[in-house]
């Protein structure tokens, strides 16, 4: 099937739904997702949305503690656009139906503090605040007469002018895209989505690593297809470890378990109950996520052991309850109650602050397309996110990108002679074992090589293993009917190739970039 949209999004998260609203009274949007449409790291984000809302707090104050975490290589401006916009962003959120907790008297939002913030200032929603607002957005695009939600399709391949014929190289100066490819995966057949703009808002990577976080539609799609299109990419080496996640090894995801509890007065603990903070930063459990992650794996790598522990304790019984409902309920199911015991955690990989380098109108290197969210660069995290700057970024530059897209799209047409996609002479796979165990292979080694802590020799290990799983996955599509896992693999395979090219080109440990070899 062909179809033709003005603006085609694709990703149904924070990122996704808040650039289709802005964008939706001035033309027909259509929206892909490859799940579910509430399925995506928007709806597991528990901590909250960082900004400054009143004058207890300054714009000075967020902007230093998030050019103090990026470690130095923030993008400045970026980082003053960013936080000064914040306010405006989050009274729109508002707007479309997402509540935020409010105080006893109701007329201030309640505002929580985390890792590396100097001062209280993320909005949240109990500990589900990614819940809230997916399904804030999620009603509001709904409602909207121009924007049309397809779920179950999977994008493949952005399309440029390689599929007119051409050559396209990364030195090709004008690249541009027409729309996507995507898989019905109902139908397993591949339509064609022309469109005058398109925006990559597919998350991110988490998945390329054995323990994470991301839902299991986190397989950097997006980065890979930017990629196979030629497109610029920056940062992927700053793969972010949550330094808390509940030890549970048989579930994926891992279970988070937010910063926010640090926040509010839990303690990072060793096995024997003593607490370890003191030895690696004065900011003790509160100090940036690379410093703790750091600290809790050098902690795990000396006493052997697969977890440490956070205490909860101290908190309270009724503030833990309340406030941290989902936690509680969660750890109780597994019986842990966290009123009294200890709750077992370990990092796990949570976040890319690297993807898809985009200007400050969220516009790629490829013309007619934007990309916004986790899968984006824009330069705000520098070497290290500081906790609940993402769900902002992601909001912020969504709204700079509609506005720059409504500006252009009047100049764009749909490009007709962009041919259907071609699966002549391909056989469908059934062997699914070796797709999976390919997955569970590439997710080892990058764990053990390409983790929080890196070296020069563990990265060469790493990209030589990786090869091999390219060559024989590559040769796997080349005769295969297209499918979703394997389309993921490879774009998984993709991912984890760029982030071992970037580090080992990163000469020095900056931020969440840690090797042994470096100073
Ligand atoms: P997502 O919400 O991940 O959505 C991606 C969308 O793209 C999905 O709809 C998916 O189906 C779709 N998609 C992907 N590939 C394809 C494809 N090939 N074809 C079609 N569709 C595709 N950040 C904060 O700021 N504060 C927090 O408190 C916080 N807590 C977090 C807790 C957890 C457990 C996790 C995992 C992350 C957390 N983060 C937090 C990070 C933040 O949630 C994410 O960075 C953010 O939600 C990403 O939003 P997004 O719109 O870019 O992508
Ligand atoms: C958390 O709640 O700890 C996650 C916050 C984030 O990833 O920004």
């Amino acid at each position: 099937m062909r179809y033709e949209v003005d603006f085609l999004v694709v990703g149904s998260g924070i990122a996704g739904l808040s650039f289709a609203l802005k964008v939706a009274p001035y033309g027909k949007v259509c929206i892909l997702t490859k799940g579910e449409a509430s399925e995506g790291s928007t709806r597991y984000a528990q901590g909250g949305i960082a900004a400054v809302m009143y004058d207890s707090d300054s714009f000075d104050k967020h902007i230093h503690d998030t050019l103090v975490a990026g470690d130095g290589i923030c993008n400045r401006e970026v980082v003053e656009m960013t936080i000064r916009e914040a306010p405006d962003r989050i009274r729109e959120l508002v707007q479309y139906g997402v509540e935020f907790d409010r105080d006893r008297k109701g007329d201030k939002f309640d505002l929580h503090r985390e890792g590396g913030h100097s001062e209280f200032r993320i909005l949240h929603h109990k500990d589900n605040t990614g819940e809230e607002i997916e399904r804030g957005l999620l009603e509001a695009a709904r409602r909207h007469p121009n924007i049309e939600i397809k779920e179950r399709q999977f994008a493949i391949d952005i399309i440029t002018q390689h599929h007119l014929g051409q050559r396209v190289t990364k030195h090709t100066p004008d690249i541009e895209c027409y729309g996507v490819y995507a898989l019905d995966c109902d139908t397993n057949r591949i339509d064609t989505y022309l469109a005058k703009v398109t925006l990559l808002a597919t998350g991110g990577m988490g998945n390329v690593y054995s323990t994470t976080t991301t839902p299991v539609i986190s397989t950097g799609d997006g980065v890979a297809m930017v990629h196979r299109a030629r497109g610029v990419l920056s940062d992927l080496e700053f793969m972010q470890f949550h330094p808390t996640s509940l030890y549970n090894p048989a579930e994926k995801p891992a279970f988070l378990i937010t910063e926010a509890m640090r926040g509010a007065g839990a303690v990072l603990k060793d096995r024997e109950g003593k607490e370890f903070m003191q030895k690696y930063d004065k900011r003790l459990s509160l100090a940036p996520r690379d410093i703790v992650a750091r600290a809790i794996d050098n902690e795990m790598k000396l006493s052997g052991k697969d977890y440490l522990y956070l205490d909860a304790r101290g908190i309270g019984k009724k503030q833990l309850i309340e406030g941290f409902p989902t936690i509680y309920a969660k750890c109780l199911s597994i019986g842990i109650d966290i009123t009294r015991d200890m709750i077992p955690i370990r990092p796990a990989a949570h976040y890319q602050c690297g993807g898809i380098k985009v200007d400050r109108n969220g516009e790629s290197s490829i013309h007619h397309l934007y990309a916004a969210g986790e899968c984006s660069c824009t330069g705000l995290h520098g070497g290290n996110r500081l906790a609940s700057n993402s769900l902002l970024e992601a909001v912020v530059y969504a709204h700079n990108a509609a506005q720059s897209a409504l500006e252009k799209v009047k100049n764009i047409g749909f490009k007709q002679e962009v041919p259907d996609w071609n699966a002549e002479g391909m056989v469908l796979n059934e062997e699914m074992v070796l797709i999976t165990q390919t997955k569970k292979e590439l997710q080892e080694i990058m764990w053990n090589y390409v983790g929080i802590v890196r070296s020069d020799l563990r990265l060469q290990r790493a990209f030589d293993r990786l090869n091999l799983i390219f060559r024989e996955t590559e040769d796997l599509y080349n005769r295969s009917v297209l499918t979703e896992p394997l389309s993921e693999l490879r774009n998984l395979i993709a991912c984890a190739y760029l982030i071992i090219k970037m580090a080992r080109a990163r000469r020095q440990n900056v931020g969440l970039h840690y090797s042994l070899d470096l100073v």
